[in-house]
Formats: C-alpha cells, structure tokens, sequence
C-alpha cells in the first residue's frame, strides 16, 4: 500500500540526522502536513504483526472468522469457479489458513505465487507450504503487489490464473487506490479471475465494537506505531501521551483510525520538533466498507465482470468472483 499524499517537497533534515528509512521519510512528512497522517502499512513490524493476529481471534472483530467460514462453506462452488489446473496469486503474504482453504478445494492446482514486499515472512511460509502440498510450484515473490509486475510463464498445461485477495486489506486502500489495484490485477489475471474478500457496511455499533477491542489490542496495534517510531527512528513519542481513536465515518463509509494527542507536547524526529495541540491526532488507518452492489459497480469500472458473490446469513462479510478480461 503506498501512501498517496506522500511528497518528496518535503524537506528532509540530512545535516543533523543519518538518513531515513522509508518509515522514517514517510512519518516526517506526515507529522509534518496538516491534518497529520501515515499510511497504515508501517503498523506491520514483527510487534504489529503478531498484534494483527490477535486482532484477527478477537470475540468483536468478526471478518476473520466470518471470511474463513464462507470460503469453508462455499468452498465447492469456488473450486468450480476456478476450474482445474489453477495458478494462484495472492496479493500479500496472507494468512496460510486462508490459501490452504482454497488449495484444498481446488482441482489439481499448479502453481501458487504468494506476493508480498516482506520477502523473510514469505519465505518461510512458502517452506511449509511445499512440505504441505508436495505437487505444488510455490514461487513466492518479493514485490510490491499495487505497482505493475512480470510474472514467471506459466507451464503449457497450466489452467486458469486466479488472483487471491482476502481479509478486506482492499478497504484499506483510498478509493483510488482501489481502482487502480483492481485496474492492475485486470490486467494481470487476463482470461481467469479474482477471488476478493471485502468487509460490508453495517450497523455502525458493531463496526465499532470490532475497532474498540474490550481487551485493548486493537489500541496496542495503533500505539505500536509509535514504539516502533521510538525504537527504529530515535523519536520519543510518550506513549501515554497519545490514545487510540477509531470511529466510523457514516458518509464516507470508513472506519477511520487516529492516534489522540492527550495534551499539547513536542515530539521530535530526526532533528526536527512537531508541535501537538491537545486533541489533535495522527490518522493512521481508513478501513473501508462496501455494499455488495458497490463493490460489484468498482469491479466492473476496473474491467472485471462481477459474477459469484457468496455472503453469510447475517451480511457481515463478502466473497466475489470477479472475471478478469479475456475469461470464457
Ligand atoms: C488488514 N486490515 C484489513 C484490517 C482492517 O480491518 O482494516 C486492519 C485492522 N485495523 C484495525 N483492526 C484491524
């Protein structure tokens, strides 16, 4: 996910400072805006990784589970989508959970190609898969999923090009953003289709409760940012300083993400002060939501023919089958 507000006019202190990480650039410039901001791709350090998966077995935060059990429930319609001989490419390292769901259900699939930027963690998952599925090509490969990409030849006998992208890191994206990646994936799945996981709107107190976790892991994974700051750019946020906001904003059809300054203090990065004012707040995530129908009208803009879309009976959470251009 890039940030799209990022600029390099920015000016980047190099006489006091060694240079930036990309974390380190990106977190300057956002603190330096207004209203301040960072994308929500620097939660995912080792700590915010394993915070995530917390996230992801907490009683109030339902996509998870509600995702797997559709693609457990439907998993024979899917396969039949899909058809024989399959190559799948997931559009971020994943959950294994959800992948071996698929891969199960498939006819004979051939090759799998987990994408992530994060080559160390995909590695290794990639290791258990061959152990796993001993008749699969697992070629991970290292890249960022929303630029343009080449992707190895498949075999003469491979079937059907199947994009996997679940868990809604979709509403994650700007909706430019997730024009644009639908565009690129259109492209790239060319004659097979998109397998896509997206969260639905919903009544706002239960998207509420799923972002204001009873346990407080959801607040741990939005101030582990700040600790990661701390600990890998020499900033010294005080972490009591600042509280985890997260609210949905009916029109805009997001939950929005914040980290509050609790009273006016000076933060410094870099050689540089930031100013807070008490309330004032760092935007640190938009978690989009859609409407089944409006997911259905963003496919089709981007190219792909909606067809299966598979809900549960409570309409929390959604699986489409989009058709890439090209598919019989
Ligand atoms: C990864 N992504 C889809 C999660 C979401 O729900 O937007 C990240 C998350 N943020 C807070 N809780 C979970």
């Amino acid at each position: 996910m890039r940030n799209p507000v990022f600029s390099f006019d920015t000016p980047i202190s190099t006489a006091r400072a060694p240079a930036l990480s990309e974390f380190g650039r990106e977190l300057s410039a956002g603190l330096a805006r207004t209203p301040r901001s960072i994308s929500p791709k620097f939660f995912y350090d080792a700590a915010g990784s394993r915070l995530f998966d917390r996230i992801c077995e907490l009683p109030e935060y339902y996509p998870t589970r509600t995702e797997l059990q559709l693609l457990t429930d439907y998993a024979p319609e899917i396969a039949a989508q899909i058809g024989s001989a399959a190559e799948v490419i997931e559009f971020g390292a994943g959950s294994l959970t959800k992948v071996r769901l698929l891969l199960d259900a498939l006819d004979a699939p051939r090759r799998y190609l987990p994408i992530d930027i994060s080559g160390e963690h995909l590695e290794a998952a990639a290791d258990r898969l061959r152990r796993d599925y001993p008749s699969l090509a697992v070629q991970p490969i290292g890249a960022d999923y929303t630029m343009p990409l080449v992707l190895p030849a498949p075999a003469d006998d491979t079937g059907r090009r199947v994009g996997f992208f679940p868990g809604s890191t979709l509403g994650n994206f700007s909706p430019a953003e997730a024009l644009a990646f639908l565009q690129l994936a259109a492209r790239l799945l060319r004659g097979g289709g998109l397998l896509l996981g997206v969260d639905l709107v919903k009544d706002p107190a239960l998207l509420h409760a799923a972002y204001n976790d009873a346990q407080g892991v959801t607040a741990a994974f939005n101030l582990n940012l700040l600790r990661r700051a701390n600990a890998e750019l020499g900033a010294d946020f005080d972490l009591d300083g600042f509280a985890h906001a997260a609210f949905y904003n009916a029109p805009l059809k997001r939950i929005e993400m914040h980290l509050v300054s609790r009273r006016a203090q000076t933060v410094r990065l870099a050689g540089e002060a930031f100013a807070f004012e008490e309330g004032e707040t760092i935007h640190t995530e938009n978690s989009h939501k859609f409407t089944v129908d409006g997911l259905r009208e963003l496919a089709l803009k981007a190219g792909f023919t909606p067809a299966a879309v598979w809900t549960d009976p409570a309409r929390l959470f959604s699986v489409h089958w989009l058709r890439a251009p090209g598919a019989q």
